[in-house]
């Protein structure tokens, strides 16, 4: 299990997650909803251990130990990774080499075929280099082609489809539910309500905390209903009372 325990981060003396709780078990389907702004993708680069985004306070725990101390490397040892919103350049290399990290994993060419595949790109794709040549989006799409190659634990996907033209509802569902059966938990970073529904539970974010969770039906509906109107999506608020004054009104 992965847990976020009183999670708060700030840069400068702006509050990104404010006393943020969250729990992951293990072979679950997350989703992690929210408006543009609310520190999602934060949470993301917490989850990892990315530097720049260690916690002020709480800490991050993997099966009751506590990992906050841990570094990106260390973590991805433990077996957590994510498909960043941005994707990440690897200039050069094959995409072949790419998702078999020049050959670290012992996959065959027909394995990268079929993960390059469900991330919607033939493997014409195989053999092209990773570098300027491609499109935000295909180069996005290698990108979750990767992370279904690995075996992780817990697989953070950062807006799956944000740079890429109508990737189908289908395609993400396929992408979540391929690393899933082999007992993956993975967590759907999205603003868009209906990818929710292919999830087992549902976290709303608001203003770096959990505003509400539960059935991912529910916290849809909700989010739909509330959010898509908020007046105040990338406002982050002050204080905690502010905080606590918002979840009454709001919840
Ligand atoms: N490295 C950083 N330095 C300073 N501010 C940051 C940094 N990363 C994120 N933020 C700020 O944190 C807030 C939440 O951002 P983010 O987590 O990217 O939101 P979301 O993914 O929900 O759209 C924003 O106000 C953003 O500007
Ligand atoms: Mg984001």
């Amino acid at each position: 299990m992965l847990e976020l325990r009183n999670v708060n981060l700030s840069f400068e003396k702006k509050r990104i997650l404010n006393d943020l709780n969250m729990k992951f078990d293990d072979g679950k389907r997350y989703v992690v909803l929210g408006n543009n702004g609310t520190g999602k993708s934060t949470i993301a680069n917490l989850i990892m251990g990315v530097e720049k985004y260690k916690p002020q306070r709480g800490s991050v725990y993997l099966n009751g130990k506590n990992i906050t101390s841990l570094g990106v490397y260390e973590r991805s040892k433990l077996g957590i990774t994510v498909a960043f919103q941005e994707s990440v350049r690897f200039e050069g290399i094959t995409t072949f080499n790419y998702l078999t990290l020049g050959g670290k994993i012992k996959a065959s060419y027909s394995d990268a075929k079929r993960a390059l595949e469900l991330a919607g790109l033939n493997s014409e794709y195989l053999k092209r280099r990773v570098d300027d040549s491609l499109s935000g989006g295909e180069r996005k799409r290698i990108e979750l082609a990767s992370v279904l190659m690995l075996k992780m634990r817990y697989v953070i996907l950062d807006e799956p489809d944000s740079g890429i033209d109508m990737m189908s509802l289908d395609t993400i569902s396929r992408i979540i539910d391929t690393l899933n059966s082999k007992g993956t938990t993975v967590i759907t970073i999205t603003h868009r309500e209906e990818i929710a529904k292919n999830s087992d539970y549902a976290y709303l974010i608001c203003s770096g905390t959990v505003l509400k969770e539960g059935p991912p039906t529910d916290i849809a509906a909700y989010y739909k209903k509330m959010c898509d109107r908020c007046d105040h999506p990338n406002e982050i608020i002050e204080s905690v009372k502010e905080l606590e004054h918002r979840k009454g009104v709001r919840a």
